[in-house]
């Protein structure tokens, strides 16, 4: 099971990615949101012409770059405006406080599923275990690997 397969299993609308970087994952798996696509990043200057190629090749009907510390209220105001999202997945600063209030802030705007990528990290690996863990994909023996979290609702 590949995350891409996942969310086309879950019929996955809308995507919210916290931490594009070059937009490696997102011009993937936003195949499998067609309806809109939302991604938060510091737009650092050795990503920003990647990320913003990646994000004009984007077919979603509605596609958006937020630029800014996903930490801070004002990004969390802006991406409230597109929310809910079916998926949204957690990929920005690895350290424990920026993950933890990254799935605080965002996490509630999931509909379906909150991802976290790189699991295996000491940061990310404490809220996952702090969480109860869900389900693991691809993770094993590596410092990456998915972890979802499904919503009851
Ligand atoms: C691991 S990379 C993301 C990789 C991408 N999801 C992929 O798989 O292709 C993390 C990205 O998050 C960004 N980032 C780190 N801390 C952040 C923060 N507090 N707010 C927004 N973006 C952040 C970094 O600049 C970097 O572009």
């Amino acid at each position: 099971m590949t995350l891409y397969g996942l969310m086309l299993a879950m019929e996955c609308k809308s995507y919210l990615e916290i931490g594009a970087s070059m937009g490696g994952s997102v011009i993937v798996l936003a195949d499998a949101a067609p309806k809109r696509v939302v991604v938060v990043d510091l737009f650092e200057d050795k990503s920003r012409r990647s990320l913003e190629t990646a994000l004009c090749m984007i077919k979603a009907d509605v596609v958006c770059g937020v630029e800014g510390d996903s930490t801070l209220a004002r990004t969390v105001e802006r991406v409230a405006e597109y929310a809910p999202f079916d998926v949204v997945m957690i990929d920005g600063g690895h350290a424990y406080d920026t993950v933890a209030s990254d799935f605080r802030n965002y996490g509630p705007m999931a509909r379906k599923a909150v991802v976290f990528h790189d699991i295996a990290q000491p940061g990310v690996k404490k809220l996952w275990t702090e969480i109860g863990g869900g389900l693991e994909i691809s993770a094993k023996g590596t410092t990456m690997g998915y972890g979802v979290v499904f919503k009851n609702d």
